[in-house]
């Protein structure tokens, strides 16, 4: 396996380790986000044992000790498995996530107490602006959120979108429809009156790129992609709402 670096935005650096023996032959990408400015901030630590291959190619890119925060969707092994690796590598670095994930998991498994974030609230990076927004149940997990980079417009929208293989880093074609084939082999969204309303909330920030952990990163009509996800989540849980004894 190896971790390959591509610029995404103006110094936003997709990093992205392909799995063939997931889910072959098309394998399936687990991607970081690392942003540029005064105060690096990276958003996905890899999972815990791709520590090794993720932390190289930083080094490729920045100094790993000059890393300043950590970020990620939530609280899972591919979104922060990797987090006290970094924190011991970068020592004035800090994981910088919402409530909800602070007080039930991070201000415990953390190896140094995290800032907690409330939705909307921005983190000036230095030539960068992060601001992060609660999505809880979206796509998964009652801790979980994104983050919007204000300057590029990059949205970080994490495991929305999911799909597989190993396509290039920007993509201008449908990624919709792969999603939903991919949500059809993992059913990781959380089918709930949440999903569709928090997506649309999202297109309202207009962004110019999604970011996205597993996949490639979108450049095209943003807006409609994510109002065409939205819908076709309200379309499957009214399908499944409608299948359920009154
Ligand atoms: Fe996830
Ligand atoms: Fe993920």
């Amino acid at each position: 396996m190896e971790t390959r670096i591509d610029e995404i935005g103006d110094r936003i650096y997709r990093l992205s380790t392909h799995v063939p023996d997931i889910v072959p032959p098309a394998g399936f990408a687990f991607n970081q986000f690392l942003v540029l400015g005064d105060e690096p901030l990276l958003f996905h630590t890899g999972l815990r044992r791709m520590f090794p291959l993720v932390s190289e190619a930083v080094s490729r890119i920045m100094p790993i000790e000059n890393l300043r925060w950590i970020t990620f969707g939530h609280y899972e092994a591919d979104e922060c498995g990797a987090m006290n690796e970094w924190l011991a590598v970068a020592p004035n670095a800090q994981v910088a996530h919402g409530m909800t994930g602070c007080l039930v998991s991070l201000n415990d498994m953390a190896d140094r107490p995290p800032r907690v974030l409330s939705n909307g609230e921005v983190i000036d990076i230095g030539g960068k602006r992060i601001r992060y927004i609660d999505t809880p149940h979206v796509p998964h997990g009652w801790d979980a959120g994104v983050i919007f980079e204000e300057t590029t417009r990059t949205l970080f929208c994490g495991d929305l979108f999911t799909h597989l293989g190993n396509g290039p880093a920007i993509t201008e074609g449908d990624i919709v429809g792969p999603a939903l084939a991919a949500e059809d082999i993992f059913y990781d969204t959380s089918l709930g009156p949440s999903i569709a309303p928090t997506v649309r909330r999202l297109a309202e920030l207009a962004p110019r790129t999604l970011a996205l952990m597993h996949g490639s990163s979108y450049v095209g009509d943003t807006v409609a992609a994510l109002h065409d996800l939205a819908s076709a989540y309200e379309k499957r849980l009214r399908a499944a709402m409608a299948g359920m004894p009154a």
